[in-house]
């Protein structure tokens, strides 16, 4: 008996972390007669699930691709994303009778709210006879011919443990680095977590116009070395964000310049020399504001264009604004950090681990699953795609 006065327990399986990837795995080994107990530190269960998708949880994405993900092993995915499709988790909605629409690009959410998924989690674990006790702190793992985890609850024995506790994302509901600590106990290798999905910070003089824009948005094309994104920038106090932004701060790296299309889509030179034939005697920032947000035509202007009337302008002139529109490179100095980012990216190595399964191949009974590997899918119901799908994996080999 422990200090709290429960005997040692014997799982099959005991999962560390109850959030979407946790309690897939669980649920799906259970049902695959495993008994299976989860251990979770929150008191309250699927917390970031609660959050997540403005309250609606954006569950997946009817886009699903390989190459929607982001991994130093890019190919990781693939075995699981075959085996685990949108199709397979609408069919558990469908089973629980939970409402869903598209938003766009893809992008399915609840009709109700993201406690219709919590609960649809919870249920399957119900009923599959898994055991979830929230609440837990894990205090030390270790491993023999099988792991003893101790825990608050007491300890715990089992042939395998699945890592399920997620990256560093949002601190203050529970996000810790709990999994790379565990990993490179047992000697796995970590990709350097970094935040994802994330806004990013312009700090240098040069860049002081960025944030005097806040609350600026409009349609851009953003790219970052080999990869753009076609959707809404927002301008912010500290840089930029919007979903266009934050897909790109996935593949931006420290000393990057990110550029701006401002006008995708259309022909800046074009527009403005049809304005100068039609002999317009409109400035810099009236001229702009015919196709953008009228405070970013007033900066564009006043740091591109002449104070003059558009008709004196020398073509020269037109073809150096319409460049600088089309391609306006900006220099992140940073991003708003774990707070604000909605994932982590890096993370424990997914070479080091079985793509099939999602076990360590060298430490046999250890798995992964989630966010906590090296995998950080797009935003857009990608990375929750990620839990469902890694979780399925493990739980069907477990
Ligand atoms: P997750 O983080 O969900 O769960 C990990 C669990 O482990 C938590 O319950 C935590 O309490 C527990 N834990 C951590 N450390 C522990 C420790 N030391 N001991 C015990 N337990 C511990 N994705 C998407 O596809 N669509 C969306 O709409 C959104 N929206 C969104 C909004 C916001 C604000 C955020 C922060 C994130 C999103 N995401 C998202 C991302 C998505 O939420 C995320 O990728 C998944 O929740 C990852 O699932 P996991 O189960 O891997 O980790």
């Amino acid at each position: 008996m422990n200090t709290h006065g429960v005997g040692v327990r014997t799982p099959d399986v005991l999962v560390l972390g109850a959030g979407a990837a946790g309690l897939m795995a669980a649920f799906t080994a259970a049902q695959r007669g495993k008994r299976v107990t989860v251990l979770d530190h929150s008191p309250e269960i699927g917390r970031k699930i609660l959050i997540s998708g403005g309250g609606r949880c954006n569950f997946t994405n009817l886009e699903i691709k390989p190459e929607r993900f982001i991994s130093q092993n890019k190919h990781f995915v693939r075995s699981a994303l075959s085996r685990y499709k949108p199709a397979d988790f609408l069919s558990l909605l469908t089973k629980h009778r939970i409402a869903w629409h598209e938003k766009k690009l893809g992008q399915l959410f609840c009709d109700n709210s993201a406690r219709d998924i919590v609960d649809m989690l919870l249920a399957e674990c119900a009923a599959a006879g898994v055991t979830v006790l929230p609440g837990t702190r894990i205090t030390r793992i270790g491993r023999a011919e099988t792991f003893r985890v101790e825990t608050s609850a007491g300890t715990f024995v089992s042939p395998n443990v699945v890592l399920a506790t997620g990256g560093l994302s949002i601190p203050k509901i529970g996000a810790t680095g709990f999994a790379y600590d565990v990993a490179r106990q047992f000697g796995v290798p970590v990709v350097m977590p970094a935040p994802a999905l994330v806004p990013l910070v312009f700090d240098r003089d040069e860049d002081a116009w960025v944030r005097t824009l806040a609350g600026v948005s409009l349609p851009v094309k953003a790219t970052c070395g080999k990869v753009s994104f076609e959707e809404a920038l927002l301008f912010t106090h500290r840089g930029l964000s919007g979903p266009a932004l934050l897909q790109i701060s996935s593949y931006w790296q420290a000393g990057q310049p990110i550029q701006l299309d401002l006008l995708p889509g259309q022909n800046c030179e074009a527009l403005l020399s049809g304005l100068k034939v039609a002999r317009g005697k409109m400035r810099g920032p009236a001229a702009l504001s015919r196709w953008l947000p009228q405070r970013l035509a007033h900066e564009l202007a006043q740091r591109h264009a002449p104070d003059r009337p558009v008709v004196e302008w020398s073509d020269k002139t037109i073809r150096a604004l319409a460049q600088a529109i089309h391609k306006l490179e900006v220099y992140p100095t940073g991003t708003e950090g774990y707070y604000k980012a909605e994932v982590t990216r890096g993370g424990i190595d997914t070479r080091a681990l079985s793509s099939k399964t999602m076990q360590v191949e060298a430490v046999p009974g250890l798995y992964v699953v989630g966010e906590a590997m090296d995998v950080t899918g797009w935003l857009g119901g990608y990375n929750f795609h990620w839990a469902w799908a890694s979780g399925y994996a493990a739980g069907v080999a477990l």
